[in-house]
């Protein structure tokens, strides 16, 4: 089974207009090699992603939401939806970021909703998990990941409209990663509950994994099996970093 590979940034609460000359950077990167192998996918904050559709158009680097509502429009002062996303240019929408988990109390219902708000607009979801330190050093990594797996992720899955990813609470921004061997033994636990749960459609679908991914440990973590790209955070502000981590596929 090859899955092609998605190497992916979410520009978090970061990016004026100004910053989108990155994205023009990282489109002039993506040629070659690069496009041959592996998808390219930035999630800036929703207020530019229009003109980053606009400016990412006809280059094959695509664009995405970082959250969206569960419901297609009404009275959410604030909030915005999957139509909306869609309709500005994105073809993907980040739900269940572990800062939204906290930031928001977003539980794995909200999420598992946002979800098939993505899907009714025609998005595919990145659905992210991942285990907070705590989980980690008493054992129950596996555990926790694979609860809320089950309870994020929608009926009617399909590798076109879900991106699994694994993302370590503990590793985000810090600097710190889990082992290969740590990221290859959760990444193959998922697998097996896409493939319980969705059967042969779950060897299909992608399993990223983010958490302070860097030019300098890409290949390590992203070689492993069933690590069929990556979501990252801070690297992804800069065309040079967010290359240098793709460059692991060439
Ligand atoms: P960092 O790459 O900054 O650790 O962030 C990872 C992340 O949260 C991506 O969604």
């Amino acid at each position: 089974m090859t899955r092609r590979p998605l190497v992916a940034g979410n520009w978090k609460m970061n990016g004026l207009r100004a910053g989108l000359a990155e994205l023009e950077a990282i489109c002039a990167g993506y040629s070659g090699a690069l496009k041959a192998k592996a998808d390219f996918l930035i999630c800036p904050p929703s207020t530019l992603v229009a003109e980053a559709a606009a400016k990412t158009a006809g280059k094959g680097v695509m664009i995405g939401g970082q959250d969206c509502h569960a419901k297609a429009s009404g009275a959410h002062t604030g909030d915005v939806s999957a139509e909306m996303l869609k309709d500005a240019g994105a073809r993907f929408v980040i739900v269940g970021h572990s800062e939204r988990r906290a930031d928001h109390a977003e539980t794995d219902a909200i999420v598992r909703a946002k979800a098939d708000a993505a899907w009714r607009a025609g998005l595919t979801a990145i659905v992210c998990v991942g285990e907070r330190k705590e989980q980690r050093e008493g054992g129950k990594a596996l555990a926790a990941v694979r609860e809320q797996l089950a309870g994020s992720i929608p009926e009617g899955a399909s590798p076109d409209r879900l991106v699994v990813a694994y993302e370590p609470v503990w590793a985000i921004g810090t600097g710190l990663t889990p082992t290969p061997g740590d990221v290859a033994e959760m990444h193959a636990s998922i697998r097996a509950g896409l493939g319980k749960r969705f059967g042969a459609k779950g060897e299909e679908m992608r399993i990223l994994y983010g958490g302070s991914v860097k030019p300098q440990n890409a290949r390590d973590l992203i070689i492993q099996p069933d690590v069929d790209g990556a979501l990252i955070g801070g690297a992804s502000l800069k065309a040079k970093d967010f290359l240098g981590i793709a460059a692991a596929y060439t």
